[in-house]
């Protein structure tokens, strides 16, 4: 009889690092299961990276990254390119990750076709449709029809029961971002940054409603806090996109102490993180992350659908006005026991294997048995 297909779409740098453990575990059952990976290609460099980081490469790629890309471009595109895979590919589930306009377009073309559709890393939620815009949008959309709902957290599955989402479809898992960055650490390579005997501030910054006046605004809160304490070294990987760069290096090009980088691949960011003694960040990702490694993170938002780091005590939501991330992290960086104590909460998003736990209820859906893992909780 022949095996049932299981068809991964990524499109963007969190879609390949939350899917690459996910992706791995299934090709171990390669003879249980045929796995295929698709890439939109809505990012290029960033996606490549993310994949090379874990030996993978996809066996599709639609490549449609255009500078300056609007997301009615990049959704159209991605829709057509993947109704046509999904249509040559015949699988029997689609999955995908997180809430990308590459990820509803794999959900909504999967809807489409009538294809099982399983969602890892669903459930997050804010009040708010506009923020993180699109993304809440496109998390919603995609709770509305997956078969599988693979939730990273307790709290994620209620969202989703809440919604009315059948209870034997929910599962939670753990964030399979967390496998991602315990595999890489595992790799241990050294800590960058070996020259500066000081502390280092890690920044970085991308959201859609960040672009612009709050970038800048951030941006300058952490010029005042490299001028306000000798010993940081403020380290700012910047995201491809254009509009990001130009504020960022309109504030913090050429100032002592202020390092503007191309993206590390994620090996080398996952030492960065290791490195820093705080992070201001508006990803989701590394928001999951570093607590994986005691490292403090400000979160520069007002709502956040990862309210779980904020209750643990390993992260803070600080928005983006200048004089609320100046003195939050001036508060902390003043206080290295205050600092201390976040650096302790414990990782409220995953043990390292929710990639085997997506792998069992899938293969289970597939009507295929394979070994199971115990809950997490
Ligand atoms: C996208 C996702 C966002 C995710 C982020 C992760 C959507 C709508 N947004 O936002 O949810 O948090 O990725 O980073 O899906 N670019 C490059 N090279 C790259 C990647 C991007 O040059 O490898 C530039 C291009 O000019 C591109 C622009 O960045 O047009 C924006 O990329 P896009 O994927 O549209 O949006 P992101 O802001 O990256
Ligand atoms: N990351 C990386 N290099 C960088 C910045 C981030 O490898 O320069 C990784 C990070 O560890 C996390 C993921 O990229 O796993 C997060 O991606 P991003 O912040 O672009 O998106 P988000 O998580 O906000 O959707």
């Amino acid at each position: 009889m022949a095996r049932p297909t299981a068809l991964f779409v990524v499109g963007t740098r969190p879609d390949a690092i939350k899917s690459a453990a996910v992706v791995q575990e299934f090709q171990r059952f390669a003879g249980q299961i045929d796995t295929v990976l698709v890439s939109t290609g809505q990012h290029r460099e960033m996606l490549d990276q993310a994949l090379g980081a874990f030996g993978l490469e996809a066996d599709v790629d639609l490549g449609l990254m255009h500078h300056g890309q609007t997301l009615a471009s990049v959704t159209s595109r991605a829709l057509e390119g993947l109704d046509q895979v999904i249509a040559d590919r015949a699988p029997d589930l689609v999955l995908a990750q997180g809430d990308t306009t590459t990820t509803y377009c794999a959900g909504l073309a999967a809807f489409y076709r009538q294809v099982p559709f399983g969602h890892i890393e669903a459930g997050l939620r804010t009040p708010s449709i506009w923020s993180p815009f699109p993304e809440e949008f496109n998390r919603r959309a995609l709770g509305l029809f997956a078969r599988l709902h693979f939730a990273p957290t307790r709290l994620a599955a209620d969202n989703l029961l809440a919604e009315g989402a059948a209870p034997d479809s929910v599962m939670v898992t753990g964030n399979t971002g967390i496998d991602a960055v315990q595999a890489v650490a595992r790799q241990g390579h050294g800590l960058p940054y070996a020259d500066h005997p000081g502390r280092v501030l890690l920044l970085t910054t991308h959201r859609r409603e960040n672009w612009g006046e709050p970038q800048l605004e951030v941006a300058r809160a952490a010029l005042r806090l490299v001028e306000e304490f000798e010993d940081v070294l403020l380290v700012v990987p910047m995201h491809r996109n254009p509009a990001v760069r130009t504020a960022l290096q309109s504030v913090l090009e050429g100032k002592p102490r202020c390092t503007l980088v191309e993206p590390p691949d994620y090996v080398d960011f996952v030492q960065l993180m290791r490195r820093s003694a705080l992070i201001l960040t508006d990803s989701g990702g590394v928001q999951e992350e570093a607590p994986a490694f005691g490292v403090p993170v400000l979160v520069l938002r007002d709502t956040t659908e990862r309210p779980e780091g904020v209750e643990a005590g390993t992260a803070r939501l600080v928005g983006t006005k200048e004089e609320s991330v100046y003195s939050s992290a001036r508060s902390l960086l003043a206080d290295p026991a205050a600092l201390g104590h976040m650096a302790q909460a414990t990782n409220p998003y995953g043990d390292g294997m929710a990639s085997q736990r997506v792998r069992y209820a899938a293969l289970r859906f597939l009507g295929i048995e394979s070994p199971e893992v115990p809950p997490w909780v």
